[in-house]
């Protein structure tokens, strides 16, 4: 990547949540992204010359916009739920089924692409383990790498503080935040393996 000539061509899925503001935010201020195509199913309510969105609300089915989702170098799959309160059926379709259902079109349509998936520490890649959301989100991770993508990375953040005004779109996690947000800096300096900032994480 040239910063002098920005070249990234990059898709975002969960622009609208905690990391996807962060990782958003970070494209945007990047000189070697070229542009950023955000696809949510509610919109992130910022302009920027490089940013474009797409407002979809099947994140089952993409053939309606599918001609829009050619062309690209890299996808950041930052969408995502929190499993506590919901049955396995439910954050698994909110998991597994919405990632794949995205990727197995991004892998048909953009065979050069890097995909990088968002998901969380302990995830559990032996799909085994006594965990529900920790074998959704490890089989979620097994699958994505089987598909025919340049290269896809696993990203499995433990906490995170959001700064720069980044908000969490769950209420409870958002609250969590803000009452802790002293610890999580004290945290963020004496343990980094267990507590990173939306910044860190999505700085190239
Ligand atoms: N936050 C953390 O501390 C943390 C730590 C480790 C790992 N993670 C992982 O990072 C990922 C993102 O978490 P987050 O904290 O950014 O979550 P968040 O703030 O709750 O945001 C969730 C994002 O996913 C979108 N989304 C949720 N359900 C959707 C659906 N049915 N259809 C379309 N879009 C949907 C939301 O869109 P709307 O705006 O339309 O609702 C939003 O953009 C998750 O996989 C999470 O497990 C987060």
């Amino acid at each position: 990547m040239n910063p002098a000539h920005p070249s990234m061509k990059i898709i975002l899925f969960g622009a609208t949540g905690m990391v996807g503001q962060g990782v958003l935010r970070e494209c945007l201020l990047d000189s070697g992204v070229e542009s950023v195509l955000a696809v949510g199913r509610s919109s992130t309510g910022q302009r920027h010359a490089k940013l474009r969105e797409i407002l979809h609300d099947n994140f089952m089915d993409f053939s309606t916009i599918e001609s829009e989702l050619a062309g690209y170098d890299a996808c950041f799959f930052c969408l995502g739920v929190s499993s506590v309160g919901m049955n396995e059926e439910r954050y698994r379709h909110l998991t597994y089924d919405i990632t794949m259902a995205a990727a197995t079109v991004l892998a048909k349509l953009n065979p050069g692409m890097v995909f990088t998936y968002v998901t969380g520490r302990s995830t559990d890649s032996t799909e085994q383990g006594p965990q529900m959301w920790a074998r959704v989100k490890g089989k979620t991770e097994n699958d994505l790498l089987k598909l025919p993508f340049k290269a896809a990375y696993m990203f499995r953040p433990a906490g995170i503080q959001p700064l720069h005004g980044v908000r969490s779109k769950t209420a409870w996690v958002q609250a969590i935040y803000v009452v802790a947000g002293p610890l999580l800096s004290y945290l963020n300096r004496v343990a980094p393996k267990y507590m990173t900032t939306s910044e860190q994480l999505a700085a190239p």
